[in-house]
């Protein structure tokens, strides 16, 4: 028996050196951690429960059967909490080929997949990889494949999160990209479908892995990410502060954290948070900041699409997710980027059961060629699609404009909002006084007293929240210091809201 345990040992610590302590070396000269280090930074100190640290490849070509075999076969996998909540992860282990992906490397990945979904648990992937085991070929591949099915069948049904950590490329991106987010770890991680070597031959740039594919990039040109973090730790700190917004499956409510912030606060600097000039902006944040309980805030894709702002906040300690235009960027006007912004937010939280608030102060959507070629009337109904598709709780308030199509979209009564609120200095209407007044009054341009007599007369009859009020579009006119106490009523009141939408197999969101 001793010996047996001894064996048992020695087993788990060469396990547990994964490549070697050379090729560990080379992973900390880099400044990145070992994938073993990285899952006890990402869970409750002595919570993990390794899974499958005995699994080896069953390759035999190139000599594979002739090297040693290292157990684990580069992927840490098993479970463990956050917090105290229940979390799946596998890490991929650089130091082991790579990180590369071999048959029974995916069939780590899945085993854990499937069992997340069995008991509804988050899974963590922390990706690490070179990408296919190259002398693996065809059966790595169909060991992507199936990472990327299980992908599918988890989406919707327990949170997906994708921390990249080192190289992801080619088909690999794939599978992060088919999660629910992406946190990127700046200058050591990139994606990218084809390197820069194949992009300079088949397109003659010359860029930089970074430029392609690097942390930045992604999270502020791409949009493929939704955080780029300064290194391992921040980005599995930053991790763990996520996951305690988020539901563990997609038959739980938002966790529920204490929280000493009273529901009735009010906040006399909002009420002149809109400034007198309408064509002046106003930081959008301020808001969701101080309607927050203690004015946490956790921004998704901060970098991208700035025109909105989508993130998690919590009300009365419940996880709320917030949908509001930003009229410091392009006046807050909704385009191609910010509308799939906001609407993989939208359906991310309807998903996950977590109520949704919208604030508003939207122009409309952005003009021009480049917007319509890139097919803004079917990226814009992305974000239509998911607001009307919701049955989550929705809130909505009304800070400012509120015009056009733009109205409809922003989580408006009509897409079945529950509550629509709006400030005294909301506008609610087809468009802008000056605009409406040169179009409907279009013979009269030239004559400036005219002109200014008819925008004066539009905005007195429609820049304002009464005529929707009188409509019953919008269920109150609060006033905006008291706007944290009527929305947390508000959620309150929707706490046990049902909703269902008819059956069908699936929509067809316009893709
Ligand atoms: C097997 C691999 C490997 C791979 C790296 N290694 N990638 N082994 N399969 N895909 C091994 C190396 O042989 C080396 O082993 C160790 O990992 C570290 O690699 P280095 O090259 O020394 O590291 P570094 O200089 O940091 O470069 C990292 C790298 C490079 C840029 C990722 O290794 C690389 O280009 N690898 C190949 C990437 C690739 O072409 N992958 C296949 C893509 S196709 P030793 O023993 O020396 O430590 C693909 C298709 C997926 O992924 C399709 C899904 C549908």
């Amino acid at each position: 028996m001793q010996d047996i345990i001894r064996r048992l040992d020695e087993k788990r610590a060469a396990a547990k050196m994964g490549g070697g302590q050379r090729r560990i070396d080379i992973q900390h000269g880099k400044g990145k951690l070992t994938a073993r280090e990285r899952v006890e930074l990402l869970l409750d100190e002595g919570s993990f429960e390794e899974w499958d640290m005995f699994v080896e490849h069953r390759c035999t070509d190139f000599g594979m059967d002739q090297q040693e075999k290292i157990p684990g076969d580069g992927v840490v996998t098993g479970y463990g909490t956050i917090n105290g909540r229940l979390t799946f992860v596998f890490s991929q282990d650089f130091t082991v080929f790579g990180g590369s992906l071999s048959e029974t490397h995916a069939q780590k990945i899945c085993k854990i997949m499937d069992q997340a979904m069995k008991v509804g648990a988050p899974v963590i992937g922390l990706n690490d990889s070179g990408g296919a085991r190259i002398q693996e070929g065809v059966a790595s591949l169909g060991g992507y494949a199936d990472v990327f099915q299980k992908n599918v069948l988890a989406s919707g049904v327990v949170p997906q999160i994708s921390v990249i950590m080192g190289p992801c490329a080619g088909g690999a991106v794939y599978s992060p990209a088919m999660t629910d987010f992406i946190f990127m770890v700046k200058d050591s991680s990139y994606m990218f479908v084809t390197g820069p070597d194949v992009v300079k031959t088949v397109t003659h740039e010359t860029v930089t892995a970074e430029e392609l594919g690097g942390a930045i990039t992604h999270s502020s040109t791409s949009g493929v990410a939704d955080l780029a973090l300064e290194n391992d730790v921040e980005a599995l700190l930053t991790t763990r502060r996520f996951m305690n917004f988020i539901p563990a499956n997609n038959r739980e409510k938002p966790p529920v954290w204490p929280t000493q912030d009273p529901a009735d606060r009010t906040e006399p600097s909002l009420d002149t948070l809109v400034p007198d000039d309408p064509s002046k902006p106003y930081d959008i944040k301020e808001l969701i900041q101080k309607i927050a309980d203690e004015g946490d805030f956790f921004e998704i894709q901060p970098s991208y699409a700035q025109n909105i702002v989508v993130g998690f906040i919590r009300l009365e300690g419940s996880t709320v997710g917030v949908v509001a235009n930003q009229p410091l960027v392009l006046a807050g006007c909704l385009d191609i980027n910010s509308s799939k912004k906001a609407g993989r937010f939208v359906r991310f939280c309807d998903a996950f059961n977590i109520p949704i608030l919208t604030l508003v102060d939207v122009p409309g959507f952005m003009p021009g060629t480049s917007q319509e070629y890139g097919g803004i009337i079917k990226q814009g109904a992305k974000l239509l699609y998911a607001y009307a598709e919701a049955t989550v709780p929705k809130v909505t308030l009304i800070t400012r404009k509120a015009y056009g199509g733009a109205y409809d979209v922003m989580a408006s009564k009509h897409l079945r909002g529950d509550v629509n609120l709006a400030w005294p200095s909301a506008e609610i209407a087809v468009m802008g006084s000056k605009g409406a007044v040169e179009i409907i009054f279009r013979k009269d341009i030239g004559d400036e007293e005219k002109i200014a007599r008819r925008t004066a007369e539009y905005q007195e009859k429609f820049a304002n929240p009464f005529v929707a009020g009188a409509r019953g579009y919008i269920d109150d006119v609060i006033m905006p210091h008291a706007s944290r106490k009527r929305i947390c009523r508000s959620f309150a009141m929707l706490k046990d809201k049902r909703l269902e939408n008819p059956w069908r197999k699936h929509g067809n969101i316009p893709l």
